[in-house]
């Protein structure tokens, strides 16, 4: 199946009860048996939903994966990944990633005695120093949220199968329209489900998709075991959201190819952080492994100061100042003092995520609306 046709027909089956074309919303929380132990494969709504079920499935069918596994939000799907492991496991992970991510590594789980090297991962090749014997799951994010950095997911799969390690792709900025990190070698793709898969700002939601049938049964009784499920309302929001995905993605990369250029050739912008730009250091590994390079980026002003860029979050007025992205509305957020303020400032300065960055999600509305508040609010 081509893209769009998957999207739209992905894990969806008529309702067997009535037929209805979409999956129904099951709001229950339990199953009537008719014997102890005799049941129609539904037990108790924590471990299986109907709606849940069809949604699972269409996570893994856009993945090209053969499971899927839904989560009540990215970070609780990302939880269940680091819980696979055990004390005295190490972990490779970006330096640059989502700063949420980063607290749920450094602030949960290392004290629980798993190990976290946190790298610049733009030459796969680095990562190889930090391999030992207690290398259990490498973590990658790809394009990285804010800077755009790319990694050689291929690459790194060798990495980790020579290590005989995991390797876990956090697809949320890319999505699945745009790039598919299993059929690159990945064992598992975590997405922010809030995001892109949504695309309406209006759930939060994570998944994981696999093809391996242990890993999938050790991340099913995690998703049981620790509870952390969406509800079936949430699970019907997310399988009507896929099936737009490649068009709304369509619209927000065409969108955000325009603004990037429009940023770079903007007298008062000093930077601009996109994957699309030829110049961009990992420009022929982002080409090799993404259809197309998306609406996300970062920029930051010549005057280079913190005050100048709070005016400029503070001014539009088609792009609402908020976190989370990947809706179909235009965002803008200030990742120092918003989406990455959990990690320290001497961490980030390292890592290139200055205080006066300004992050953009370009959403799907008419182009020359949204470079016309660009234009009034940067001056
Ligand atoms: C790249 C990335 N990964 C993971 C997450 C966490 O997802 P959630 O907010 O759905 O828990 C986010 C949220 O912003 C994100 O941007």
């Amino acid at each position: 199946m081509k893209l769009g046709t998957k999207f739209i027909h992905a894990g969806v089956e008529p309702d067997p009860s009535t037929g209805a074309i979409m999956t129904p919303i099951y709001q229950t929380s339990t199953y009537v048996q008719e014997a102890p132990a005799q049941h129609k494969g539904y037990e108790y709504a924590r471990s299986q939903n109907p709606t849940r079920t069809a949604l699972e499935a269409a996570f893994a069918a856009i993945e090209n994966g053969k499971y899927g596994l839904a989560f009540s939000s990215g970070v609780a799907a990302t939880d269940a990944v680091i819980k696979l492991l055990k004390p005295g496991d190490e972990v490779i992970a970006g330096s640059d990633m989502y700063g949420g991510t980063y607290r749920l590594f450094s602030k949960v789980f290392e004290k629980f005695g798993i190990k976290f090297h946190y790298i610049n991962m733009q030459d796969a090749n680095s990562i190889r120093q930090y391999v030992n014997g207690n290398t259990k799951l490498i973590w990658i994010e790809t394009p990285t949220n804010p800077l755009m950095n790319i990694t050689d997911i291929a690459a790194v799969s060798a990495i980790a199968r020579e290590a005989k390690a995991l390797l876990c792709v956090d697809n949320t900025f890319a999505s699945p329209y745009l790039q598919n990190p299993l059929d690159l070698g990945a064992d598992i793709v975590m997405h922010s489900v809030t995001k892109y898969l949504g695309g309406h700002s209006d759930v939060i939601q994570g998944c994981l998709m696999m093809n391996n049938q242990i890993l999938r049964e050790q991340l099913y009784f995690l998703q049981k075991s620790c509870g952390a499920v969406p509800g079936p309302q949430d699970c019907f929001l997310v399988l009507r959201g896929i099936k737009t995905l490649h068009v709304r993605m369509q619209r927000h990369c065409e969108n955000g190819k325009t603004i990037a250029h429009y940023l770079r050739n903007h007298s008062k912008v000093s930077r601009v952080y996109w994957c699309g730009f030829e110049d961009h250091p990992n420009y022929e590994i982002a080409k090799k492994q993404m259809r197309d390079f998306g609406g996300m980026m970062s920029f930051t002003l010549k005057d280079d100061s913190v005050n100048t860029a709070k005016k400029v979050l503070s001014s539009t007025k088609l792009f609402a100042l908020a976190e989370s992205l990947g809706g179909v509305e235009s965002l803008i957020n200030h990742p120092a003092s918003m989406t990455h303020a959990s990690i320290p400032r001497e961490e980030r300065l390292k890592n290139g995520l200055t205080d006066s960055l300004i992050r953009l999600s370009v959403g799907i509305e008419d182009v020359d609306d949204l470079i016309e508040d660009l234009n009034q609010a940067i001056g």
